[in-house]
């Protein structure tokens, strides 16, 4: 038998040239670019840019590439026909998986259409497939899908209410894509990178990757941490519930992690702006009961919150719905699976790991009239 990591801890299982995460010295960055930069100095699309082509775009690449993600935006007609047919209750994380699945047949990946190119498309696509099916669902409404904005953040929130976004959501939402762009070999990058060794097409891959987000133990997280921080009223609420749950062994979402050991760089960058958004909100107290989580969550099991738990509030404040959580995490995180896909493809080798075997010693065959 050989010796088992659990859940592949520890194991390196390839080289990335794309993120560090938790390296000693380095923090978190992007192909060598510290996140606290990238999140305070510049927009979402230059970070994608960078993680799908490599640098940073100079003013005149920018440019053309924000002018570019505004032209494809556009949801095809049969697209926007099995939006219109998916049921008004399911999870918007299954609206993504299917519309983007569905435009896998539209626009497949042939010689033609380069994988960079549906990288692109799907960033400028996904905020029209979730808020077209959102609109048709809520109120039979077929939304246009273009709106004046330049950037994905305020396109997305134009979406969701009809109008131009207040300046603070807006950078809310963008600090927020950046920080959730790009997390190297994490659950669903990996699942993305093992379908694509197989050599399948790029909207598989991509696939993968959301159907692996959804989990709470992954990209659900954010919208678990948000069940968990709205069903207290007040801190010292908080506190006893956290108590009590911890004492029943149960997880308390938005904290831990498996790489980082004691802290996750991202969490004090969206918790400023939770903050921030908590002093203008009808229901800022949320920030208060946060806070008190995060102090029991310290001091009673030495976690600290991951970017998932005050990305909750902070959404929370700037109106977006609970279920939407998730899918905005893909929206940005689209950047970082297309950058891994483009870089398992250059230096492929089929991903199969091994396993020890625990099951039946060999079985004598029972024809099926004999078996009991
Ligand atoms: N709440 C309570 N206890 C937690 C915890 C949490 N959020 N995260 C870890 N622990 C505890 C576990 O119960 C376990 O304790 P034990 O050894 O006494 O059984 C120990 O810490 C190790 O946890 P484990 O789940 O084995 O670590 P992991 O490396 O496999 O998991 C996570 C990492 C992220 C899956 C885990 O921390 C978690 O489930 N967090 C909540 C979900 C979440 O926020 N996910 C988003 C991650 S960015």
């Amino acid at each position: 038998m050989s010796e088992v990591s659990k859940g592949l801890s520890g194991i390196v299982v390839g080289d990335t040239a794309i993120s560090t995460v938790g390296k000693a010295g380095v923090g978190l960055t992007y192909r060598g670019y510290d996140i606290h930069d990238l999140s305070e100095y510049t927009q979402f699309e230059e970070v994608a840019y960078l993680l799908i082509y490599g640098k940073l775009p100079n003013k005149i690449e920018l440019a053309a590439y924000l002018k570019k993600l505004q032209t494809l935006r556009e949801l095809p007609h049969n697209l926007k026909s099995v939006l219109e047919k998916i049921p008004q209750n399911t999870h918007p994380m299954d609206v993504l998986r299917t519309g983007i699945s569905m435009l896998g047949t539209l626009e497949p990946e042939t010689t033609g259409y380069t994988s960079a190119a549906i990288a692109n498309r799907l960033l400028a696509i996904t905020p029209g497939i979730l808020l077209y099916w959102y609109h048709f669902q809520k109120q039979q409404n077929r939304i246009e899908i273009q709106t004046d904005e330049i950037y994905l953040a305020n396109h997305f929130l134009h979406l969701l209410t009809g109008h131009t976004p207040k300046k603070e959501f807006a950078k809310t939402m963008n600090v927020s894509l950046i920080l959730y762009a790009e997390h190297e070999f994490n659950a669903s990058t990996f699942a993305a990178r093992i379908t694509t060794s197989t050599l399948a097409d790029f909207y598989s891959a991509i696939v993968s990757g959301i159907g692996t987000l959804r989990g709470p133990l992954h990209g659900g997280a954010n919208e678990a941490a948000m069940a968990l921080i709205s069903q207290f009223k007040t801190p010292l609420a908080a506190a006893q519930g956290v108590k009590k749950m911890l004492e029943n062994k149960e997880k308390i979402m938005g904290f831990g992690h498996r790489v980082y050991r004691s802290c996750d760089p991202r969490s004090d960058v969206i918790k400023n702006y939770s903050q921030q958004l908590s002093k203008e909100a009808i229901d800022g107290d949320l920030f208060l009961i946060s806070e008190q989580i995060e102090k029991i969550m310290r001091d009673e099991k030495n976690l600290f919150p991951n970017l998932d738990f005050y990305s909750a509030t902070a959404y929370h404040f700037c109106g977006i719905p609970t279920d939407f959580f998730t899918p905005i995490f893909v929206m940005a995180r689209l950047a970082g699976w297309s950058a891994h896909i483009l870089e398992q493809r250059s230096d492929n080798r089929l991903i199969r790991p091994d396993a020890n075997y625990i099951g039946l010693t060999p079985q004598a065959f029972i024809p099926l009239e004999q078996r009991i």
